[in-house]
């Protein structure tokens, strides 16, 4: 196995995970109920989102003929859509078969709740435990058991442009520092170009986080999550200052509705970057059928070279799956060499196993590969999509960035995270 890149301990440590106290099922079950169906939960609908799932889809229909796979996708990019849904299905105990979330805090909720099973049994009967990075498995592991399957690995610091936009403006290279970003934003107005596009609250506080990243570094990005960090120092209130700056040059006032109309603005030269995930790359690959280098580019966000800002995509087995042993095969295709190779591909995403086919990744793809699994990549956890806050301050801090976005108050907006941190993120 391989060694695991330098920071995803520490990423575990500092999302506290084993502060969680499980109160799911402990018996090692075997499964069972009826196998003819499995709803399988998502927010992967969207262009450069449901390919990579049909993929999926596709060959766990061939592994498992007599299984009828219901997608019961939620439109609406990052999951703020399917999560309400999924929280009002848990809430009155309908649970699909199987529901997408992210490995980190995300679920610790549903942990604590009792409405996930403990799948430490599949792990142990499949030989799953080595298979995927040791710092992995201990970010999904709550007092020595295991509630979700990781599928993928994605990167959130990432600025993506297209050449020919800055090569129009005379820009030779894209921004290495947010402050580089803010000089060359000066430019690129003056051209008529909007030098950074948005999209909706979700994406824009992805851009915070990558901000916050780029100015502050990796120890106290991850020292906001921790609480050793203070939100009301100097250097977070100067980072949060510079993340009002580039949302200055920002197309806010118009900020698209989902993440890939805030990439087509990148593509069709009305906008110079975006700040989004990798899942951009399956998208302007896929979708938009453009070549990589050529039709776009991508370098990480500014600050943040040589580390990976991640989350993983993850399913889980819901206490009370009405189609168990179905949703167990579901699993083991998530699982799969197989179905990682298919999915992660077409999603813009790296492999969460180990042992995946290397020769399936390529251009971007193959970059985020060998930085991943870099004993020198930093990997730090990202807020927005579910690692290292958990769903209570994570709501706390959407309400305060709701309201920042309003009044632009950085002092008020720090202060409310710090709060609401003392309060429930602990
Ligand atoms: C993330 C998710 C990705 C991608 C993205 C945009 O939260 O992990 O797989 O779907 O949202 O919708």
């Amino acid at each position: 196995m391989r060694r695991m890149p330098r920071g995803l301990l520490a990423v575990v440590a500092a999302t506290a995970l084993f502060a969680v106290s499980a109160c799911g099922d402990d018996a090692a079950d075997e499964g069972g109920g009826d196998d003819k169906q499995v709803e399988v939960f998502s927010w992967w609908t969207g262009p450069g989102e449901e390919e990579g799932l049909n993929a999926m889809i596709e060959d766990f229909k061939q592994n498992n003929p007599g299984i009828e796979f219901i997608n019961a996708a939620v439109a609406g990019g990052s999951g703020t859509q399917a999560r309400q849904v999924l929280s009002t299905r848990l809430q009155s105990n309908n649970p699909p078969d199987s529901y997408q979330v992210h490995a980190g805090l995300e679920l610790a909720s549903d942990i604590a709740d009792g409405k996930v099973e403990d799948l430490t049994y599949l792990y142990d009967r499949e030989s799953w435990k080595d298979k995927f990075p040791k710092g992995l498995v201990d970010a999904i592991t709550v007092d020595g058991k295991i509630y979700s399957v990781p599928v993928n690995i994605h990167r959130s610091n990432l600025l993506w442009f297209n050449p020919a936009t800055l090569k129009k403006a005379g820009i030779s290279e894209p921004p290495e520092t947010w402050d580089a970003f803010l000089g060359q934003a000066e430019t690129l107005q003056a051209k008529n170009i909007t030098p950074i596009s948005v999209g909706p609250a979700w994406a824009q506080m992805h851009l915070l986080e990558n901000v916050l990243l780029g100015e502050l570094g990796d120890e106290k990005y991850m020292g906001l999550w921790n609480g050793s960090v203070d939100w009301k120092s100097g250097d977070v209130i100067s980072a949060l200052d510079v993340f009002k700056q580039v949302m200055a040059v920002s197309d806010v006032k118009s900020a698209a509705a989902d993440w890939q109309p805030a990439l087509d603005k990148v593509i069709d030269g009305t906008a110079a970057y975006n700040v989004m995930g990798d899942w951009a790359d399956g998208y302007l690959k896929g979708a938009k059928q453009l070549t990589f280098k050529t039709g776009y580019d991508v370098v990480a966000s500014p600050g943040s070279d040589g580390e990976y800002n991640f989350l993983s995509d993850s399913f889980t087995l819901p206490v009370g799956a009405p189609h168990k042993a179905a949703a167990e095969k579901w699993l083991l295709e998530c699982a799969s060499v197989a179905g990682q190779d298919l999915f992660n591909p077409q999603k813009g995403s790296v492999p969460a196993r180990l042992d995946a086919d290397k020769s399936k990744y390529k251009d971007y793809l193959a970059t985020a590969l060998t930085e991943w699994q870099d004993t020198n990549t930093t990997i730090v956890g990202s807020l927005v999509h579910g690692v290292v806050a958990n769903n209570a301050w994570k709501s706390e801090i959407e309400t305060a960035y709701g309201l920042y976005a309003q009044d632009g108050d950085t002092a008020k907006f720090a202060n409310a995270v710090a709060t609401s941190y003392a309060s429930v993120g602990k």
